[in-house]
């Protein structure tokens, strides 16, 4: 798959755009773009192998079989291991950043409980 990328000068991702902050649609200068943590870690690999990024956005349930039939080179879209998947393909090492909080003061405590409570703030 490597020598086909690099022969090809295109690296081809698949994603489901509707898992933000992975990826997800998003209007720039009035243009509907598909952005997210996922897209910049596409963009780097790409950068890195020195050949172009192609995004291919299909269903999620969608993505494990067109990565099979070489429709996709790789699959970056937020896919969390399981014993199941693990049977069809080979996952990386994990890239999330779950470890990380938002921070807020002492006395705001009772007010930002969960991450739900950020919707809306003023
Ligand atoms: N992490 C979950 C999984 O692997 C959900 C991923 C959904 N990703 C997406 N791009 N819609 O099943």
């Amino acid at each position: 798959v490597y020598d086909k990328i690099i022969e090809k000068g295109v690296l081809n991702v698949g994603l489901s755009a509707d898992y933000p902050p992975y990826e997800f649609h998003t209007m720039i200068d009035g243009k509907d773009t598909i952005v997210g943590i996922d897209i910049s870690i596409a963009e780097k690999i790409a950068d890195d192998l020195g050949v172009d990024l192609k995004i291919t956005e299909m269903g999620f349930d969608g993505l494990l079989g067109a990565l099979k039939t070489e429709k996709i080179d790789v699959i970056i879209s937020g896919m969390t291991p399981t014993p199941e998947r693990e049977k069809e393909v080979n996952f990386s090492d994990a890239y999330n950043f779950s470890k990380n909080r938002i921070i807020v003061r002492k006395e705001d405590k009772e007010r930002f409980k969960s991450l739900n409570d950020f919707t809306g703030v003023k």
